[in-house]
Protein backbone atom coordinates (compact mmCIF):
# COMPACT_ATOMS: atom_id res chain seq x y z
CA UNK A 1 0.00 0.00 0.00
CA UNK A 2 1.41 3.60 -0.60
CA UNK A 3 1.66 6.78 1.65
CA UNK A 4 -1.82 7.39 0.48
CA UNK A 5 -3.70 4.10 1.11
CA UNK A 6 -4.08 2.89 -2.22
CA UNK A 7 -2.00 -0.14 -4.18
CA UNK A 8 1.52 0.92 -5.60
CA UNK A 9 0.51 -0.98 -9.36
CA UNK A 10 0.70 1.71 -12.16
CA UNK A 11 -2.14 2.43 -14.09
CA UNK A 12 -2.59 1.22 -17.25
CA UNK A 13 -2.87 4.82 -18.56
CA UNK A 14 -6.13 4.85 -20.27
CA UNK A 15 -6.93 8.29 -21.45
CA UNK A 16 -10.02 8.31 -19.05
CA UNK A 17 -10.10 6.58 -15.71
CA UNK A 18 -13.98 7.00 -15.33
CA UNK A 19 -14.28 9.82 -12.46
CA UNK A 20 -17.46 11.58 -12.64
CA UNK A 21 -19.06 14.69 -10.76
CA UNK A 22 -22.26 16.36 -11.34
CA UNK A 23 -25.74 15.86 -11.61
CA UNK A 24 -27.80 12.69 -9.58
CA UNK A 25 -27.80 10.50 -13.16
CA UNK A 26 -24.18 10.43 -13.09
CA UNK A 27 -23.50 8.25 -9.73
CA UNK A 28 -27.28 6.64 -9.78
CA UNK A 29 -28.27 2.84 -9.60
CA UNK A 30 -31.55 2.64 -11.18
CA UNK A 31 -33.95 -0.22 -11.08
CA UNK A 32 -36.08 -1.19 -14.12
CA UNK A 33 -39.94 -2.06 -13.89
CA UNK A 34 -41.74 -3.74 -15.88
CA UNK A 35 -45.00 -2.90 -14.93
CA UNK A 36 -47.12 -5.75 -15.94
CA UNK A 37 -44.48 -7.76 -13.90
CA UNK A 38 -43.70 -5.89 -11.05
CA UNK A 39 -46.81 -5.94 -8.64
CA UNK A 40 -50.54 -6.52 -9.57
CA UNK A 41 -52.71 -4.70 -7.00
CA UNK A 42 -56.17 -5.46 -8.23
CA UNK A 43 -56.19 -9.19 -9.14
CA UNK A 44 -56.59 -9.01 -12.96
CA UNK A 45 -53.62 -10.72 -13.14
CA UNK A 46 -51.37 -7.69 -14.75
CA UNK A 47 -49.24 -5.85 -12.62
CA UNK A 48 -50.12 -1.57 -12.44
CA UNK A 49 -49.21 1.63 -11.35
CA UNK A 50 -50.81 0.90 -7.71
CA UNK A 51 -48.69 -2.05 -7.63
CA UNK A 52 -45.54 -0.03 -7.84
CA UNK A 53 -46.87 2.55 -5.42
CA UNK A 54 -47.38 -0.42 -2.94
CA UNK A 55 -43.91 -1.49 -2.68
CA UNK A 56 -41.96 1.98 -2.96
CA UNK A 57 -40.82 1.21 0.86
CA UNK A 58 -39.03 -2.03 -0.40
CA UNK A 59 -37.42 -0.15 -3.16
CA UNK A 60 -36.53 2.24 -0.52
CA UNK A 61 -35.05 -0.35 1.99
CA UNK A 62 -33.28 -1.90 -1.65
CA UNK A 63 -31.54 1.61 -1.72
CA UNK A 64 -32.01 2.55 -5.46
CA UNK A 65 -31.78 5.85 -6.55
CA UNK A 66 -34.32 5.60 -9.53
CA UNK A 67 -36.75 3.62 -11.48
CA UNK A 68 -37.16 3.25 -14.61
CA UNK A 69 -40.92 2.27 -15.28
CA UNK A 70 -41.56 0.49 -19.10
CA UNK A 71 -44.21 2.17 -21.00
CA UNK A 72 -47.87 2.10 -19.25
CA UNK A 73 -49.43 4.20 -21.88
CA UNK A 74 -52.64 3.78 -23.99
CA UNK A 75 -52.02 0.67 -25.69
CA UNK A 76 -53.59 -2.15 -28.40
CA UNK A 77 -50.63 -4.33 -26.15
CA UNK A 78 -49.76 -5.68 -29.45
CA UNK A 79 -46.35 -5.43 -27.93
CA UNK A 80 -47.14 -5.19 -24.67
CA UNK A 81 -46.59 -1.12 -24.32
CA UNK A 82 -44.14 -0.32 -27.43
CA UNK A 83 -47.24 -0.06 -29.59
CA UNK A 84 -48.54 3.60 -28.49
CA UNK A 85 -52.07 4.41 -29.27
CA UNK A 86 -51.85 7.43 -26.58
CA UNK A 87 -48.73 9.44 -25.16
CA UNK A 88 -50.28 11.17 -22.87
CA UNK A 89 -52.98 9.10 -21.06
CA UNK A 90 -52.11 6.14 -18.42
CA UNK A 91 -53.85 2.77 -20.25
CA UNK A 92 -56.89 1.31 -18.23
CA UNK A 93 -55.02 -1.86 -17.61
CA UNK A 94 -52.55 -0.09 -15.55
CA UNK A 95 -54.16 2.93 -14.06
CA UNK A 96 -55.11 6.37 -14.08
CA UNK A 97 -53.14 9.28 -14.65
CA UNK A 98 -53.70 10.11 -11.36
CA UNK A 99 -52.22 6.73 -10.17
CA UNK A 100 -49.39 8.00 -11.92
CA UNK A 101 -49.37 11.53 -9.87
CA UNK A 102 -49.48 9.46 -7.02
CA UNK A 103 -46.47 7.39 -7.65
CA UNK A 104 -44.63 9.98 -8.79
CA UNK A 105 -45.19 12.26 -5.86
CA UNK A 106 -44.44 9.53 -3.06
CA UNK A 107 -41.13 7.92 -5.28
CA UNK A 108 -39.90 11.56 -5.00
CA UNK A 109 -41.05 11.66 -1.23
CA UNK A 110 -38.41 9.06 -0.54
CA UNK A 111 -35.87 10.07 -2.43
CA UNK A 112 -36.66 8.29 -5.21
CA UNK A 113 -36.31 9.81 -9.14
CA UNK A 114 -38.84 8.05 -11.65
CA UNK A 115 -37.91 8.21 -15.34
CA UNK A 116 -40.30 6.97 -17.73
CA UNK A 117 -40.33 5.13 -21.27
CA UNK A 118 -40.43 7.35 -24.24
CA UNK A 119 -41.04 5.12 -27.36
CA UNK A 120 -40.59 7.50 -30.31
CA UNK A 121 -39.48 5.67 -33.26
CA UNK A 122 -43.12 3.90 -34.11
CA UNK A 123 -46.89 4.37 -32.52
CA UNK A 124 -49.58 1.87 -32.08
CA UNK A 125 -51.17 1.64 -36.13
CA UNK A 126 -54.58 2.47 -33.73
CA UNK A 127 -53.12 5.42 -32.78
CA UNK A 128 -55.40 7.87 -34.34
CA UNK A 129 -52.15 9.57 -35.93
CA UNK A 130 -51.75 6.29 -37.80
CA UNK A 131 -55.63 6.05 -38.52
CA UNK A 132 -55.40 9.47 -40.19
CA UNK A 133 -52.76 8.84 -42.26
CA UNK A 134 -53.75 5.67 -43.88
CA UNK A 135 -57.60 7.27 -44.39
CA UNK A 136 -56.23 8.41 -47.58
CA UNK A 137 -53.35 9.63 -49.42
CA UNK A 138 -53.85 13.24 -49.61
CA UNK A 139 -54.49 12.83 -45.68
CA UNK A 140 -52.72 16.12 -43.64
CA UNK A 141 -50.60 13.32 -41.63
CA UNK A 142 -50.52 10.83 -44.43
CA UNK A 143 -46.66 12.27 -44.31
CA UNK A 144 -46.41 11.75 -40.48
CA UNK A 145 -45.19 7.61 -41.48
CA UNK A 146 -43.45 6.42 -43.77
CA UNK A 147 -45.60 4.95 -47.37
CA UNK A 148 -43.81 3.98 -50.28
CA UNK A 149 -44.58 2.39 -53.64
CA UNK A 150 -41.83 0.13 -53.87
CA UNK A 151 -40.02 -1.50 -50.76
CA UNK A 152 -36.43 -2.61 -50.44
CA UNK A 153 -35.32 -5.40 -48.51
CA UNK A 154 -35.54 -4.63 -44.70
CA UNK A 155 -36.67 -7.00 -42.16
CA UNK A 156 -38.66 -6.19 -38.92
CA UNK A 157 -37.76 -7.55 -35.47
CA UNK A 158 -39.64 -10.71 -34.29
CA UNK A 159 -39.77 -11.75 -38.38
CA UNK A 160 -41.04 -10.87 -41.57
CA UNK A 161 -40.57 -7.99 -44.40
CA UNK A 162 -40.43 -4.48 -42.47
CA UNK A 163 -43.30 -3.39 -44.98
CA UNK A 164 -46.90 -3.81 -45.44
CA UNK A 165 -49.09 -3.61 -47.57
CA UNK A 166 -51.58 -1.36 -47.09
CA UNK A 167 -54.78 -2.40 -49.43
CA UNK A 168 -56.86 0.98 -48.67
CA UNK A 169 -54.74 3.25 -50.45
CA UNK A 170 -52.60 0.92 -52.26
CA UNK A 171 -48.92 1.68 -50.73
CA UNK A 172 -46.53 0.01 -48.09
CA UNK A 173 -45.86 1.21 -44.67
CA UNK A 174 -42.45 0.79 -42.88
CA UNK A 175 -42.49 -0.74 -39.42
CA UNK A 176 -38.98 -1.68 -37.95
CA UNK A 177 -40.89 -3.92 -35.33
CA UNK A 178 -44.46 -5.40 -35.83
CA UNK A 179 -47.19 -4.44 -38.18
CA UNK A 180 -49.13 -3.11 -35.46
CA UNK A 181 -46.03 -0.56 -34.89
CA UNK A 182 -45.99 1.77 -38.14
CA UNK A 183 -43.00 3.82 -38.20
CA UNK A 184 -43.17 7.73 -37.63
CA UNK A 185 -41.44 9.94 -40.44
CA UNK A 186 -39.17 11.74 -38.12
CA UNK A 187 -38.24 14.19 -41.10
CA UNK A 188 -41.63 15.54 -41.16
CA UNK A 189 -41.17 18.17 -38.89
CA UNK A 190 -44.57 18.00 -37.66
CA UNK A 191 -43.64 14.91 -36.27
CA UNK A 192 -40.75 16.46 -34.70
CA UNK A 193 -43.41 18.92 -32.92
CA UNK A 194 -45.76 16.48 -31.75
CA UNK A 195 -43.61 14.17 -30.17
CA UNK A 196 -41.60 17.06 -28.70
CA UNK A 197 -45.14 18.35 -27.04
CA UNK A 198 -45.36 14.28 -25.46
CA UNK A 199 -42.45 15.29 -23.77
CA UNK A 200 -43.21 17.98 -22.47
CA UNK A 201 -46.49 16.74 -20.90
CA UNK A 202 -44.52 14.06 -18.84
CA UNK A 203 -41.72 17.04 -17.65
CA UNK A 204 -44.59 19.17 -16.64
CA UNK A 205 -46.24 16.38 -14.19
CA UNK A 206 -42.55 15.81 -12.95
CA UNK A 207 -41.14 13.27 -14.26
CA UNK A 208 -36.81 13.32 -13.92
CA UNK A 209 -36.04 11.77 -17.03
CA UNK A 210 -36.98 9.31 -20.29
CA UNK A 211 -35.53 5.99 -21.78
CA UNK A 212 -35.41 6.37 -24.98
CA UNK A 213 -36.49 3.30 -27.32
CA UNK A 214 -34.92 2.34 -30.28
CA UNK A 215 -32.78 5.45 -30.52
CA UNK A 216 -30.81 3.91 -33.62
CA UNK A 217 -33.60 3.55 -35.91
CA UNK A 218 -35.39 7.25 -35.66
CA UNK A 219 -33.60 8.17 -38.79
CA UNK A 220 -33.44 6.32 -41.56
CA UNK A 221 -31.38 7.01 -44.66
CA UNK A 222 -33.53 8.81 -47.04
CA UNK A 223 -32.17 6.63 -50.51
CA UNK A 224 -34.00 3.75 -48.23
CA UNK A 225 -31.01 1.36 -49.46
CA UNK A 226 -30.82 -2.43 -49.23
CA UNK A 227 -29.54 -4.16 -46.61
CA UNK A 228 -26.07 -6.23 -47.39
CA UNK A 229 -27.51 -9.09 -49.55
CA UNK A 230 -27.69 -12.39 -47.24
CA UNK A 231 -28.37 -10.68 -44.25
CA UNK A 232 -31.23 -12.19 -41.41
CA UNK A 233 -30.91 -9.20 -39.31
CA UNK A 234 -34.09 -7.18 -38.65
CA UNK A 235 -33.21 -3.45 -39.88
CA UNK A 236 -33.40 -2.06 -36.23
CA UNK A 237 -30.24 -3.69 -35.68
CA UNK A 238 -28.19 -2.26 -38.46
CA UNK A 239 -29.91 1.35 -38.71
CA UNK A 240 -27.14 3.68 -37.98
CA UNK A 241 -28.26 6.88 -39.82
CA UNK A 242 -26.14 9.79 -39.03
CA UNK A 243 -29.26 12.54 -39.32
CA UNK A 244 -30.14 11.13 -36.26
CA UNK A 245 -27.68 13.18 -34.51
CA UNK A 246 -29.40 16.53 -34.68
CA UNK A 247 -32.51 15.10 -33.59
CA UNK A 248 -30.93 14.33 -30.77
CA UNK A 249 -29.12 17.58 -30.26
CA UNK A 250 -32.82 19.09 -30.34
CA UNK A 251 -34.03 16.43 -27.44
CA UNK A 252 -31.09 17.11 -25.44
CA UNK A 253 -31.58 21.17 -25.23
CA UNK A 254 -35.26 20.62 -24.93
CA UNK A 255 -34.74 18.21 -22.20
CA UNK A 256 -31.85 20.51 -20.10
CA UNK A 257 -33.84 24.27 -21.08
CA UNK A 258 -36.51 22.39 -18.08
CA UNK A 259 -35.51 23.23 -14.67
CA UNK A 260 -33.79 20.18 -12.72
CA UNK A 261 -31.37 17.91 -14.21
CA UNK A 262 -33.77 16.08 -16.01
CA UNK A 263 -32.10 12.91 -18.21
CA UNK A 264 -32.31 11.18 -21.32
CA UNK A 265 -30.97 7.57 -21.63
CA UNK A 266 -30.90 6.10 -25.36
CA UNK A 267 -31.71 2.45 -25.81
CA UNK A 268 -29.05 2.05 -28.81
CA UNK A 269 -29.09 -1.00 -29.86
CA UNK A 270 -25.89 -1.07 -31.90
CA UNK A 271 -23.38 -3.89 -30.98
CA UNK A 272 -20.16 -1.59 -30.68
CA UNK A 273 -19.56 0.45 -27.88
CA UNK A 274 -17.86 2.89 -29.92
CA UNK A 275 -20.75 2.82 -32.07
CA UNK A 276 -23.07 3.85 -28.63
CA UNK A 277 -20.58 6.50 -28.10
CA UNK A 278 -21.40 8.38 -30.79
CA UNK A 279 -24.83 9.03 -29.08
CA UNK A 280 -23.69 10.76 -26.55
CA UNK A 281 -22.36 13.68 -28.97
CA UNK A 282 -20.24 15.83 -27.35
CA UNK A 283 -22.22 15.71 -24.02
CA UNK A 284 -24.98 17.46 -26.59
CA UNK A 285 -26.93 14.21 -27.36
CA UNK A 286 -28.36 11.42 -24.85
CA UNK A 287 -26.93 11.89 -21.17
CA UNK A 288 -26.37 8.08 -20.86
CA UNK A 289 -26.98 5.45 -23.65
CA UNK A 290 -27.26 1.87 -23.04
CA UNK A 291 -24.23 -0.12 -24.18
CA UNK A 292 -25.36 -4.21 -24.61
CA UNK A 293 -21.99 -4.91 -25.12
CA UNK A 294 -21.53 -6.02 -21.97
CA UNK A 295 -24.65 -8.44 -21.14
CA UNK A 296 -23.71 -10.01 -24.31
CA UNK A 297 -20.25 -10.89 -23.10
CA UNK A 298 -19.63 -14.27 -21.77
CA UNK A 299 -18.78 -14.92 -17.91
CA UNK A 300 -14.85 -14.93 -18.72
CA UNK A 301 -12.38 -12.36 -16.77
CA UNK A 302 -10.59 -12.02 -20.39
CA UNK A 303 -13.97 -10.86 -22.02
CA UNK A 304 -14.76 -8.34 -19.20
CA UNK A 305 -11.37 -6.87 -18.53
CA UNK A 306 -11.54 -6.14 -22.31
CA UNK A 307 -14.80 -4.80 -21.85
CA UNK A 308 -13.75 -2.45 -19.02
CA UNK A 309 -10.64 -1.20 -21.15
CA UNK A 310 -13.23 -0.69 -24.43
CA UNK A 311 -15.56 1.45 -21.79
CA UNK A 312 -12.83 3.59 -20.61
CA UNK A 313 -11.21 4.14 -23.68
CA UNK A 314 -14.40 4.85 -25.82
CA UNK A 315 -16.41 7.10 -23.53
CA UNK A 316 -13.23 8.77 -22.46
CA UNK A 317 -12.85 11.26 -25.65
CA UNK A 318 -16.27 12.57 -24.97
CA UNK A 319 -15.80 12.30 -20.59
CA UNK A 320 -18.72 10.78 -20.58
CA UNK A 321 -20.46 8.15 -18.58
CA UNK A 322 -20.86 4.40 -18.59
CA UNK A 323 -24.07 2.31 -18.19
CA UNK A 324 -23.59 -1.06 -17.38
CA UNK A 325 -26.81 -3.72 -17.71
CA UNK A 326 -26.97 -7.66 -17.25
CA UNK A 327 -30.51 -8.20 -17.77
CA UNK A 328 -33.53 -6.39 -19.14
CA UNK A 329 -36.81 -6.92 -20.35
CA UNK A 330 -35.87 -8.17 -24.03
CA UNK A 331 -33.26 -10.71 -22.87
CA UNK A 332 -32.60 -14.02 -20.90
CA UNK A 333 -31.91 -13.13 -17.00
CA UNK A 334 -28.43 -13.17 -16.91
CA UNK A 335 -28.85 -16.20 -13.87
CA UNK A 336 -29.83 -18.45 -16.40
CA UNK A 337 -27.08 -17.02 -19.12
CA UNK A 338 -24.81 -17.28 -16.91
CA UNK A 339 -25.43 -21.30 -16.08
CA UNK A 340 -27.98 -20.50 -13.10
CA UNK A 341 -25.73 -20.99 -10.60
CA UNK A 342 -26.74 -18.31 -7.51
CA UNK A 343 -23.36 -18.20 -6.39
CA UNK A 344 -22.05 -16.80 -9.86
CA UNK A 345 -25.37 -14.48 -9.77
CA UNK A 346 -23.76 -13.23 -6.88
CA UNK A 347 -20.74 -12.66 -7.98
CA UNK A 348 -22.29 -10.68 -11.12
CA UNK A 349 -23.90 -8.20 -8.66
CA UNK A 350 -20.41 -7.31 -7.07
CA UNK A 351 -19.00 -6.56 -10.57
CA UNK A 352 -22.45 -4.74 -11.61
CA UNK A 353 -22.35 -2.41 -8.70
CA UNK A 354 -18.78 -1.48 -8.66
CA UNK A 355 -17.81 -0.87 -11.98
CA UNK A 356 -17.63 3.02 -12.99
CA UNK A 357 -20.40 4.22 -14.62
CA UNK A 358 -24.27 3.78 -14.33
CA UNK A 359 -25.68 0.64 -13.12
CA UNK A 360 -29.48 -0.53 -14.09
CA UNK A 361 -30.97 -3.30 -12.21
CA UNK A 362 -33.45 -5.30 -13.64
CA UNK A 363 -36.52 -5.94 -10.96
CA UNK A 364 -36.20 -9.58 -9.48
CA UNK A 365 -32.45 -10.13 -10.22
CA UNK A 366 -32.13 -8.66 -6.80
CA UNK A 367 -34.24 -12.03 -5.71
CA UNK A 368 -31.66 -14.07 -8.12
CA UNK A 369 -34.78 -14.95 -10.25
CA UNK A 370 -34.04 -17.62 -13.27
CA UNK A 371 -36.41 -16.96 -16.59
CA UNK A 372 -39.16 -18.90 -16.27
CA UNK A 373 -40.75 -21.71 -17.92
CA UNK A 374 -43.06 -20.99 -20.22
CA UNK A 375 -45.72 -23.16 -21.96
CA UNK A 376 -46.27 -23.32 -25.30
CA UNK A 377 -49.71 -22.82 -24.88
CA UNK A 378 -48.50 -19.70 -22.39
CA UNK A 379 -46.55 -17.94 -24.81
CA UNK A 380 -48.02 -14.45 -25.19
CA UNK A 381 -44.58 -12.17 -26.80
CA UNK A 382 -43.87 -12.50 -30.61
CA UNK A 383 -40.16 -11.84 -29.72
CA UNK A 384 -40.02 -14.76 -27.76
CA UNK A 385 -39.56 -12.88 -24.30
CA UNK A 386 -41.61 -13.81 -21.86
CA UNK A 387 -39.11 -16.20 -19.60
CA UNK A 388 -37.73 -13.02 -18.70
CA UNK A 389 -40.83 -11.15 -18.28
CA UNK A 390 -42.29 -13.62 -15.24
CA UNK A 391 -44.07 -12.03 -12.64
CA UNK A 392 -42.46 -10.91 -9.48
CA UNK A 393 -43.32 -13.23 -6.49
CA UNK A 394 -43.88 -10.68 -3.13
CA UNK A 395 -44.24 -13.73 -0.65
CA UNK A 396 -44.32 -17.38 -0.21
CA UNK A 397 -47.42 -18.41 -1.87
CA UNK A 398 -48.12 -15.74 -4.98
CA UNK A 399 -49.86 -18.33 -6.65
CA UNK A 400 -52.21 -19.29 -3.74
CA UNK A 401 -55.55 -17.54 -3.70
CA UNK A 402 -53.65 -13.91 -3.43
CA UNK A 403 -54.80 -10.80 -5.81
CA UNK A 404 -52.08 -12.63 -7.96
CA UNK A 405 -53.96 -16.22 -8.32
CA UNK A 406 -53.97 -15.88 -12.30
CA UNK A 407 -50.68 -13.83 -13.54
CA UNK A 408 -50.43 -13.10 -17.39
CA UNK A 409 -47.13 -15.11 -17.49
CA UNK A 410 -46.19 -18.17 -15.38
CA UNK A 411 -44.25 -17.58 -11.45
CA UNK A 412 -40.66 -17.78 -12.03
CA UNK A 413 -38.71 -21.06 -10.40
CA UNK A 414 -39.01 -21.82 -6.60
CA UNK A 415 -41.67 -18.46 -5.98
CA UNK A 416 -41.87 -20.25 -2.18
CA UNK A 417 -38.29 -19.44 -1.42
CA UNK A 418 -37.69 -17.17 -4.14
CA UNK A 419 -39.82 -14.21 -2.82
CA UNK A 420 -39.14 -10.91 -1.40
CA UNK A 421 -40.55 -11.33 2.22
CA UNK A 422 -38.44 -14.89 2.65
CA UNK A 423 -35.50 -13.52 1.35
CA UNK A 424 -35.97 -10.22 3.24
CA UNK A 425 -36.29 -12.45 6.40
CA UNK A 426 -32.98 -13.78 5.28
CA UNK A 427 -29.95 -11.78 6.23
CA UNK A 428 -27.40 -14.41 3.83
CA UNK A 429 -29.82 -14.02 0.83
CA UNK A 430 -28.61 -12.52 -2.35
CA UNK A 431 -31.33 -9.69 -1.90
CA UNK A 432 -29.32 -8.68 1.62
CA UNK A 433 -26.33 -8.75 -0.53
CA UNK A 434 -27.81 -6.42 -2.80
CA UNK A 435 -28.80 -4.04 -0.20
CA UNK A 436 -24.99 -4.05 0.94
CA UNK A 437 -23.94 -3.60 -1.77
CA UNK A 438 -26.18 -0.42 -2.35
CA UNK A 439 -25.39 0.83 0.88
CA UNK A 440 -21.46 0.35 0.29
CA UNK A 441 -22.31 2.60 -2.64
CA UNK A 442 -23.61 4.83 -1.29
CA UNK A 443 -21.34 5.44 1.20
CA UNK A 444 -18.42 5.30 -0.85
CA UNK A 445 -17.66 7.92 -3.33
CA UNK A 446 -14.87 5.73 -4.80
CA UNK A 447 -17.20 3.19 -5.43
CA UNK A 448 -20.10 5.62 -6.96
CA UNK A 449 -17.82 7.98 -9.34
CA UNK A 450 -14.55 7.25 -8.76
CA UNK A 451 -11.80 6.16 -11.17
CA UNK A 452 -10.38 2.56 -12.19
CA UNK A 453 -7.21 1.25 -12.77
CA UNK A 454 -7.24 -2.67 -13.58
CA UNK A 455 -5.11 -4.59 -10.75
CA UNK A 456 -3.06 -7.98 -12.23
CA UNK A 457 -5.25 -10.71 -12.26
CA UNK A 458 -4.82 -14.28 -12.95
CA UNK A 459 -6.53 -15.94 -15.61
CA UNK A 460 -9.94 -16.27 -14.19
CA UNK A 461 -9.71 -13.62 -12.10
CA UNK A 462 -10.87 -9.73 -12.70
CA UNK A 463 -9.60 -7.24 -10.02
CA UNK A 464 -9.64 -3.39 -10.24
CA UNK A 465 -9.15 -0.83 -7.96
CA UNK A 466 -11.67 2.87 -7.57
CA UNK A 467 -10.22 5.92 -6.07
CA UNK A 468 -11.61 8.56 -5.18
CA UNK A 469 -9.18 11.13 -4.09
CA UNK A 470 -7.21 9.49 -0.93
CA UNK A 471 -10.60 7.03 -1.01
CA UNK A 472 -9.53 3.33 -2.61
CA UNK A 473 -11.80 0.06 -2.91
CA UNK A 474 -10.30 -3.08 -4.38
CA UNK A 475 -12.66 -5.45 -5.80
CA UNK A 476 -12.06 -9.14 -6.67
CA UNK A 477 -14.15 -11.54 -9.36
CA UNK A 478 -13.52 -14.93 -10.05
CA UNK A 479 -15.05 -16.07 -12.79
CA UNK A 480 -14.33 -19.63 -12.55
CA UNK A 481 -15.75 -22.31 -10.35
CA UNK A 482 -12.41 -23.29 -8.21
CA UNK A 483 -10.81 -20.58 -5.97
CA UNK A 484 -7.83 -18.83 -7.12
CA UNK A 485 -5.04 -17.12 -4.93
CA UNK A 486 -4.44 -13.31 -5.41
CA UNK A 487 -1.36 -11.10 -4.27
CA UNK A 488 -2.99 -7.54 -3.90
CA UNK A 489 -0.28 -5.10 -2.46
CA UNK A 490 -0.97 -3.62 0.95
CA UNK A 491 -3.57 -5.23 3.95
CA UNK A 492 -6.72 -5.49 3.26
CA UNK A 493 -10.54 -6.03 4.87
CA UNK A 494 -13.65 -7.54 3.22
CA UNK A 495 -16.15 -4.85 2.91
CA UNK A 496 -18.80 -7.40 0.98
CA UNK A 497 -18.27 -10.41 0.12
CA UNK A 498 -20.85 -12.11 -2.54
CA UNK A 499 -20.94 -15.60 -0.53
CA UNK A 500 -20.98 -13.28 2.99
CA UNK A 501 -18.08 -15.00 4.30
CA UNK A 502 -15.67 -13.20 5.97
CA UNK A 503 -17.12 -9.44 6.01
CA UNK A 504 -15.18 -7.16 8.44
CA UNK A 505 -12.08 -9.73 8.58
CA UNK A 506 -9.02 -9.93 6.56
CA UNK A 507 -8.50 -10.08 3.26
CA UNK A 508 -6.88 -13.96 2.87
CA UNK A 509 -5.62 -13.28 -0.65
CA UNK A 510 -7.52 -15.85 -2.27
CA UNK A 511 -11.18 -16.03 -3.67
CA UNK A 512 -13.41 -18.62 -3.69
CA UNK A 513 -14.96 -20.09 -7.27
CA UNK A 514 -17.76 -18.00 -8.46
CA UNK A 515 -17.31 -15.46 -5.87
CA UNK A 516 -16.50 -11.37 -5.58
CA UNK A 517 -15.39 -9.42 -3.04
CA UNK A 518 -15.20 -5.49 -2.01
CA UNK A 519 -12.32 -4.92 -0.49
CA UNK A 520 -11.22 -1.86 1.88
CA UNK A 521 -7.64 -1.01 2.70
CA UNK A 522 -6.75 -2.22 6.57
CA UNK A 523 -6.86 1.04 8.68
CA UNK A 524 -3.86 1.69 10.45
C1 LIG B 1 -37.10 -2.00 -27.49
C2 LIG B 1 -37.89 -2.45 -26.31
O1 LIG B 1 -37.02 -2.67 -25.23
C3 LIG B 1 -38.62 -3.70 -26.74
O2 LIG B 1 -39.23 -4.33 -25.64
C4 LIG B 1 -39.61 -3.35 -27.80
O3 LIG B 1 -40.22 -4.52 -28.29
C5 LIG B 1 -38.92 -2.63 -28.98
N1 LIG B 1 -37.99 -1.64 -28.56
C6 LIG B 1 -39.94 -1.96 -29.86
O4 LIG B 1 -40.48 -0.86 -29.22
Amino acid sequence: MNAQGGVNTPARGYPYDGTVAGPWWKSAVFYQIYPRSFADSDGDGVGDLEGIRGHLDHLQWLGIDAIWVCPFYRSPMADFGYDVSDYCDVDPLFGTLDDFDRLLAEAHERGIRVIVDWVPNHTSDRHPWFMESRSSRDNPKRDWYIWRDEVNNWKAAFGGDAWTWDDATGQWYLHLFLPGQPDLNWRNPEVVAAMHDTLWFWLDRGVDGFRVDVVQGLLKDPSFPDDPPGGVLPHSELNDCPDVHPALRDLRALVDSYPGDRMLVGEVYLLSTRQVAAYLGRGDELHLAFDFTPLYAPWEADAWRAQVETTLAELGPVDAVATWTLSNHDNPRHRTRYGGSEARARAAAVLLLTLPGVPFLYAGEELGLEDAVVAADRVVDPGGRDPCRAPLPWDPSPGDGGATENPWLPWPPEPEVRNVATLADDRASILHLYRRLLVARHATLSLQRGGLELLPGTGSVLAFARHHWDERRAVVVNFATTGAALELEGDWDVEVASDGRGEGGPFPGAVAGDTAVVLRPRPR
